[in-house]
């Protein structure tokens, strides 16, 4: 089979004989890193996954069976009908580059890589998960995950092998050598060098994570390097569905612990093996102080360089914003100067991060506010809330000191002393671990989680989602 049977594409890759062999040596590597670090125990079963084998509405959105070895893992980009203008910067009004101006080599490569980066990490975070799914629905939505985070790095890879020569394919066999969690050859970024043993976790991590990468996406959406701003749109497609699964998959724990704390008669979920509704609090404070320290540093050059040069915009730039120079204005910020807090304008080039993180937690806000409808159908009167951006930094400017929940800062000590109550303790990962034990027959579910509201593509929740090649040995 040629490569160009194996990858959908509509990048035209039979006609480009150099790119063919570049991505033709890096394949069997990527399929050796799959079956290495990717889903565990599962290779050889049949899952019901949605593969794009094109770009139109009809086409990227195909369920069928499929070994996850064997899924097409193809190349797209969006397609542009006309020719396209750069949306902001300093370059704002040219035509959009449809190759790497020299002078942005150095920066680009390293957008493109850091977010290759995070594609293939996640997956190795996840490959253990689908030995105690909650369900059989689950499982597949974990898979599918999978696949397309692992088809989320065939897109960048491709970038970094048509664009960068030498360089982009040296990029691309290192995506495939680093490892999450490895002391040696980490992944780049902290938050996907984080544990994911729990579903808990798991759906914290497709809300509050895949989250990051939806706004990282939608900023390189824009961007004036349009095989990028193309790549990451049609990316975006399929992210959606992650974003999906961490949404309602909280809400689904939130909605059983909900019940169970109503039907216990000490109001303790726990007591009737539920996830409680304080734990997941606790879940929420890590995984969201730990995404929301991707966006970087609240006064960054960096994030003013990437606007000016027209790589990285502002969060829906072209259709939100008037002034796409953003020369001009400024951003008030909450910065310190002498030990405390106090407001600062802030040039807003130099804010752009924050202007991004801005509109991620307004995100996070939207979805809460949807946990909490949840939990008072239910009757009950607690409320689930997004810490604040300060809460439990590790990186820019809030690094280094103790803030609060509501971001007021405290001292070392009394962040110590709360420590407990605030993130989750080795107990409390213990007790969520001790409830992971797999669900895989066909319209079951674990106890501590609410089956979805509807299954995939229209089937039912008790649809056959995996086919297993025999009876696991649990
Ligand atoms: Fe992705
Ligand atoms: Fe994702």
């Amino acid at each position: 089979m040629s490569l160009t049977d194996s990858i959908p594409n509509n990048v035209d890759l039979g006609s480009d004989k150099k790119l063919l062999r570049a991505l033709e040596k890096w394949q069997p590597d990527f399929i050796k890193w799959w079956l290495e670090m990717g889903p565990e125990g599962f290779q050889q079963d049949q899952i019901y996954l949605r593969t794009a084998i094109s770009v139109d509405p009809q086409g990227w959105a195909n369920y069928e069976y499929v070994k996850m070895p064997d899924y097409r893992w193809g190349i797209f980009l969006t397609p542009r009908s006309e020719e396209r203008d750069i949306g902001f910067g300093d370059h704002q009004g040219q035509k959009a580059w449809n190759e790497v101006p020299g002078e942005l080599r150095g920066i680009l490569r390293r957008i493109i890589v850091t977010q290759a980066d995070t594609e293939p990490a996640s997956v190795e975070q996840q490959r253990l998960l689908g030995k105690c799914a909650p369900s059989m629905f689950d499982l597949r939505s974990l898979f599918q995950v999978n696949v397309e985070e692992g088809r989320h790095l065939w897109a960048m890879v491709h970038l970094l092998h048509q664009y960068f020569g030498k360089d982009g394919r040296e990029e691309a066999e290192d995506l495939l050598q680093r490892r999450s969690g490895n002391a040696d050859k980490p992944r780049i970024l902290q938050t996907f060098n984080e544990k994911t043993e729990d579903w808990l976790s798991f759906f914290c991590f497709t809300m509050f994570t895949d989250r990051d990468g939806k706004y990282q996406l939608a900023a390189l959406s824009e961007s004036g390097f349009d095989p990028l701003a193309r790549a990451t749109q049609f990316m975006l497609t399929e992210e959606s569905f992650h974003l999906f699964t961490g949404e309602t998959g909280i809400e689904r724990i939130v909605q059983r612990a909900a019940e169970l704390t109503k039907q216990d008669p000490n109001g303790d979920a726990r007591a009737l093996g539920g996830i409680d509704l304080p734990t997941i609090q606790k879940w929420i404070n890590f995984w969201f102080s730990s995404a929301v320290e991707l966006f970087g540093g609240e006064i960054s050059s960096n994030a003013a360089d990437y606007f000016a040069t027209g790589l990285k915009g502002r969060f829906r730039e072209r259709e939100k914003y008037q002034d796409h120079t953003a020369l001009e204005g400024s951003y008030t910020m909450n910065v310190l100067s002498e030990g405390r807090l106090s407001s600062k304008d802030v040039p807003l080039r130099n804010a752009m991060n924050e202007v991004l993180r801005d509109e991620y937690i307004a995100d996070c806000e939207r979805a809460v506010r949807k946990w909490n409808h949840t939990i008072k159908k239910s009757g009950l009167t607690h409320e689930l809330f997004i810490p604040n951006r300060r809460f439990n930094r590790s990186m820019g400017m809030y690094a280094g000191l103790a803030f609060d929940l509501r971001g007021e800062m405290i001292t070392k000590e009394q962040f110590e002393a709360k420590r407990d109550e605030w993130l989750p303790t080795a107990a409390d990962r213990a007790y969520v671990r001790s409830l992971m034990v797999p669900v895989h027959e066909r319209g079951k579910i674990a106890n501590w989680i609410a089956p979805p509201k509807q299954g995939v593509d229209n089937k039912p929740f008790d649809w056959e989602y995996v086919k297993f090649h025999q009876v696991e040995a649990e």
